[in-house]
């Protein structure tokens, strides 16, 4: 049977506008089978831009008012992380599916309310954890996956940013450096690396972390941050940064088989002076959209959705990022180990 599901936008800002519906669009991809019929955003503009793309979709301000009267099977939420709790437990009540952007919530009351309300549920709850999905993460998958390279030990990641990203000039634009919406580079960028780590090191067990106003004219809040994470096969360093002078992504990864080392433009497997390089066409850290990351994540969970497939993993793996990023600011704001339960 052919694929036939509707769904909602909820935050038609940039990752909605530039990142989501651009997968939604292309009829030969995920748009085949699934249609955005609404959209809610607060700013009207974002809306009217929304319906230049696809003047098909309905448009509301409220997203209350969206869900009491459209006929849905899921919702992809695209607004910042405060607001995701009071959406979520919206989608819930009327047995919608969930497509989730992160980070999952601000605080930790929030993540154990938005599990109570999930769990138990016959929705699938999906995060928008797309870095699996970028080419050098693949490359690297694949090799664990066929046994070429070991299982992990050590890994380390460096996020090299000019700025932090700004939200649409619509709405908002600075809540992601609004200490009382956003938090700083950890929240924003942390959870990324957080997932990636625990995915091949096991899960988190303490974190020791630093982190600076090196920009304190531009932001009120952390602009960088140097991470230790110990897990229960290893341990994960992540650097992050918007006070760099470039942009960039690496990551190197030890194996007791060999070191994989990853720029934005290659990934190196190397041992005793010898190197097997794969060269990446389209890199990470082009754009702050990954518009070419989402279509396979989409599909994915789609894929859940039709095969009824409830389980509450990803909620979980959403769940342990949110909890590493709270962690690492307990570390920084008590100066020492913080074990994460
Ligand atoms: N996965 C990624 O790599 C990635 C990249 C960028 C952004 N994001 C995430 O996507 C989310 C949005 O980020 P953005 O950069 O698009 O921000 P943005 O400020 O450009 O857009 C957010 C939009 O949400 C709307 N909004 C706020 N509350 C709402 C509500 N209750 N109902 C409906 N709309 C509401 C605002 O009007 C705004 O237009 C954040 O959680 C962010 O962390 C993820």
């Amino acid at each position: 049977v052919a694929r036939c599901l509707k769904g909602a936008l909820i935050g038609a800002g940039n990752i909605g506008i530039m990142g989501h519906l651009p997968a939604y669009l292309d009829k030969d991809g995920i748009g085949g089978g699934v249609e955005i019929v609404a959209a809610s955003d607060l700013s009207e503009n974002n809306l009217r831009e929304l319906k230049k793309l696809l003047p098909t979709a309905r448009a509301y301000t409220s997203t209350e008012e969206l869900l009491s009267k459209e006929k849905l099977d899921f919702v992809d939420i695209c607004t910042p992380p405060n607001t995701h709790m009071s959406i979520i437990g919206m989608a819930v009540q009327k047995n919608l599916h969930i497509l989730c952007e992160k980070p999952l919530a601000p605080t930790i009351e929030d993540v154990s309310s938005i599990r109570e309300m999930v769990k138990n549920k016959k929705i699938v709850f999906f995060p928008c954890h797309q870095y699996y999905y970028n080419p050098q993460w693949k490359i690297v998958q694949d090799a664990l996956n066929k046994n070429e390279i070991s299982s992990p030990f050590y890994a380390r990641f460096e996020v090299f940013r000019l700025n932090a990203s700004m939200g649409n000039p619509s709405w908002c634009p600075s809540w992601r450096v609004d200490p009382t919406q956003g938090g700083g580079i950890v929240t924003d960028h942390g959870t990324h690396l957080m997932y990636l780590a625990s995915s091949i090191l096991g899960p988190p067990v303490a974190v020791t972390a630093k982190t600076r106003k090196f920009r304190k004219d531009k932001y009120p809040v952390e602009d960088t941050a140097s991470i230790i994470l110990e897990h229960e096969r290893g341990i994960s360093n992540i650097f992050l940064t918007w006070a760099s002078s470039h942009r960039g992504f690496n990551f190197s990864i030890l194996t007791p088989s060999c070191d994989v080392v990853v720029k934005d433009e290659f990934v190196a497997f190397m041992k005793n002076g010898e190197s097997r390089k794969v060269k990446i066409p389209d890199n990470l850290s082009k754009s702050s959209t990954h518009k070419n990351l989402y279509p396979e994540l989409m599909e994915n969970f789609f894929t859940r959705v039709e095969n009824n497939d409830i389980q509450m993993d990803f909620f979980e793996e959403a769940a342990i990022s949110a909890k590493c990023v709270f962690a690492t600011y307990e570390s920084c704001s008590k100066n020492k180990r913080v074990e994460i339960k």
